[in-house]
């Protein structure tokens, strides 16, 4: 049978979990479009398969012209991967000011919001589609003072499984994959200020891990192309924990 080349975006594809999305997603010979505030670090991909847009994904009207600029190229559009997010520092909540909270709630949650709605139109058409959303097992094993990005990924699940009962009618699957604290640059944003990020990764991050290990980018690769793919036809709604058992 033949395999039908599909198209899917990523947001946040500049980072350690999309620069992995996307090499997965390509070397499944999908066409690929990755949006980021800097794609810089795309640039040693490059590919016949791979697009890729230097986007603020808060800036709606950007990112409705970009996703039509792709429909309109391949006429379809199979997938979307929200991989973009910022941390926080852990903070004493009496610390947090209005505008960390804010820009939290903004980038991680709006961005949603915003990709979601440019994107369903065109699944909607198709009666078809599979969202994908990076949150973080923080929201429901959370740590001290990080309040702010814990109720941002709690927010993000939550809007998944609103998504997945809106959309279950046109056969458009939206969920959550939920990762445990991952070896790329984001992990030492979360250590708190002053600490020391070596020793934090591995005496706090490392030791929270049951199975022992930092999550590779590829094992939420890995997590996202089983999502995104028909081998997931019945699943929607859920969350995908890919966190080496820190959940537990
Ligand atoms: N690294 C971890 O330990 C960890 C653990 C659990 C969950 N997560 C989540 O996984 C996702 C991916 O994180 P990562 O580890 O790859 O981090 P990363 O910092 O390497 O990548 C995040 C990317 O998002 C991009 N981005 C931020 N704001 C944007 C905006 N407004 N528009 C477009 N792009 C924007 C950044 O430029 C960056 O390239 C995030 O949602 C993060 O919260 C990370």
């Amino acid at each position: 049978m033949a395999v039908v080349q599909q198209v899917m975006i990523v947001t946040g594809a500049g980072g350690g979990m999309g620069k992995a999305i996307l090499q997965h997603q390509l070397a499944q010979g999908n066409i690929v479009v990755g949006l980021d505030l800097s794609v810089a670090s795309l640039a040693e991909l490059a590919h016949e398969n791979l697009q890729t847009y230097e986007a603020n994904v808060l800036q709606e009207d950007r990112i409705q012209a970009v996703f039509k600029e792709v429909y309109d190229t391949y006429g379809r559009i199979d997938g979307l991967v929200n991989a973009l997010g910022i941390a926080q520092a852990a903070t004493p909540i009496e610390q947090v000011s209005m505008d960390e909270w804010n820009r939290l709630m903004d980038v991680n949650v709006k961005s949603l919001f915003i990709t979601t709605k440019a994107i369903v139109p065109y699944m909607k058409e198709r009666k078809k589609g599979s969202i994908v959303t990076i949150a973080s097992i923080s929201a429901v094993r959370p740590r001290p003072g990080l309040q702010a990005y814990i109720a941002s990924k709690g927010a993000a699940e939550s809007f998944t499984r609103g998504m997945a009962i809106e959309l279950a009618a046109y056969q458009i699957r939206v969920n959550t994959i939920h990762p445990g604290p991952a070896d790329t640059q984001m992990l030492s944003q979360f250590t708190a200020h002053g600490a020391d990020v070596e020793q934090t990764k591995q005496d706090v991050f490392v030791q929270s891990v049951p199975l022992g290990r930092l999550i590779d980018p590829n094992d939420i690769a890995g997590a996202v192309s089983y999502l995104l793919s028909d081998a997931a036809s019945m699943v929607t709604g859920t969350t995908l924990h890919v966190d080496g058992g820190r959940g537990l």
